[in-house]
């Protein structure tokens, strides 16, 4: 079992804040190169039992069962499960949605061939609970596979932005760009996992003329900036943090004034469990 109890209130929390906005449509937008690249990196063929863990909307479990893997998406969030299905529906891709906390998974030991999660396991608060647990399931001479955003790069630098608009993290948290340092991931699973692939790359991002526009979509449609706006509005403090993700915006535009180009860098681990 984990280290740490499960707090009901602390996911319900977490479960209504990834519910919020419109994460759907931020994959739609410019996230959905990344679960393709992970299901390459991770050598996924047919019949491979595969576990997709904080699966959101089936990024990276649904080109998975296309291929013919026996996938199992899981995630903390029911809506978000609820808006993969239907597409993968719509795609014609067959697996099976389950509900999931990634500290607490609700599979046996060594069941799955391959464990894998795109931006996802990275957002649970208690980073050794969940490489555990992804450590647990996966068997030996099995796969784990992981895209992180790191803690350089802009979503790390967007955590440190919104970071102090936000309500405080709670008891044990750390930060989810930690995910994406090698370091980081070196403590979690010590000798446990051989990272045989450890490599930072950037996926690039023009769906946006203006840069602020940018900053607009994670407002109206990404839960923890959604969450840091709405205390950020309760300290009075709400013209300050909008002030800062437009700098923040403009800082890390690479393009031009009113043709934005964003290159936001994760780190793609695969390692074998030992
Ligand atoms: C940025 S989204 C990534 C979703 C998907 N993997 C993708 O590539 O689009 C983060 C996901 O983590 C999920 N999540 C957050 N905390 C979680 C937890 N403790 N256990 C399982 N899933 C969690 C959220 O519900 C959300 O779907």
């Amino acid at each position: 079992m984990p280290a740490s109890t499960p707090d009901a209130e602390l996911k319900a929390r977490h479960r209504k804040m990834w519910a919020s906005g419109d994460y759907p449509s931020m994959v739609e937008t410019f996230l959905l190169p990344l679960g393709p690249i992970l299901v390459e990196a991770c050598g996924i063929g047919p019949g491979m039992r595969v576990l997709d863990v904080a699966a959101g909307t089936g990024n990276a479990s649904i080109p998975a069962a296309r291929i013919g893997a026996d996938v199992t998406a899981s995630d903390l969030t029911p809506e978000l499960l609820e808006a993969g299905r239907r597409r993968a529906e719509a795609e014609g891709a067959a697996l099976r949605w389950a509900e999931a906390d990634a500290e607490n998974l609700p599979f046996e030991d060594e069941s799955f061939d391959v464990v894998m999660s795109s931006i996802g396991a990275m957002f649970a608060p208690h980073h050794q609970d969940v490489a555990d647990e992804l450590v647990r399931v996966c068997r030996p001479g099995g796969t784990i596979g992981l895209i992180s955003w790191t803690p350089e790069g802009m979503i790390g630098a967007l955590f440190r932005t919104m970071g102090p608009f936000a309500p405080p993290p709670p008891p044990g948290a750390q930060p989810p760009p930690l995910w994406g340092s090698e370091g980081h991931l070196a403590e979690l699973f010590g000798a446990r996992v051989e990272f045989g692939t450890l490599e930072r790359e950037v996926l690039e991002i023009t769906a946006f003329e203006h840069p602020h526009e940018y900053g607009a979509h994670f407002r109206d449609k990404y839960g923890p900036t959604i969450v840091a706006q709405a205390n950020a509005r309760k300290d009075g403090r709400e013209d300050e943090l909008l002030e800062a993700l437009d700098a923040f915006c403009d800082e890390w535009n690479v393009g031009a004034p009113d043709d934005a180009h964003f290159d936001q860098e994760y780190l793609l681990a695969v390692g074998t469990r030992v």
